[in-house]
């Protein structure tokens, strides 16, 4: 199988709801392997380098605020088509338009509130990967559900 990750993040506000552990099991019911968890506050340069490429929207002030606003738990899924599907588990960017059964569409209404974040490609996943986790930090390991996953 080709083992794809995605970087997952449950943003402050998730936090502070108690979310990470229906978000956790989201993707582990799926069948997603976690290979990387950690809780974070990683400051505001870190998360302007994050969202670089919004540097000049409207919003990337207040984003990076709300993000620096609490501990941020970052983590790493892995399996088949993560990146694609994870971002179809979190739902639409706006939660007004997130379908009921997905993350976001259950759990939250404001854009600027939106849980959690999950990378948009491969290439992108594998940047903020390296961004989040250390050398060591992402851990391979053999699940022993993926002989009844695949
Ligand atoms: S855009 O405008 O198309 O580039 O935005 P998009 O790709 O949909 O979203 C990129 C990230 O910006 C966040 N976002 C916002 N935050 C606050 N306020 C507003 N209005 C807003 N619009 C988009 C959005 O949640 C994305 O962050 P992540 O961390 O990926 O969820």
């Amino acid at each position: 199988m080709t083992t794809e990750q995605t970087f997952i993040a449950i943003k402050p506000d998730g936090v502070q709801r108690g979310l990470i552990a229906p978000i956790i099991s989201r993707f582990e019911n799926r069948g997603y392997k976690l290979v990387a968890i950690k809780l974070v506050t990683p400051g505001k340069e870190h998360l302007e380098t994050h969202y670089a490429d919004l540097k000049e929207k409207p919003f990337f002030k207040g984003l990076v605020e709300y993000m620096n606003s609490g501990p941020i738990c970052a983590m790493v899924w892995e399996g088949r088509d993560a990146v694609k599907t994870g971002r179809t588990l979190l739902g639409a960017t706006n939660p007004l338009a997130s379908a009921p059964g997905t993350i976001r569409g259950d759990y939250s209404i404001d854009v600027g509130r939106n849980i959690c974040h999950g990378s948009d490609s491969v290439e992108n996943a594998k940047k903020e990967i390296a961004l989040w986790f250390k050398d060591g930090e992402v851990v391979s390991w053999k699940s022993a559900s993926f002989d009844w996953v695949y």
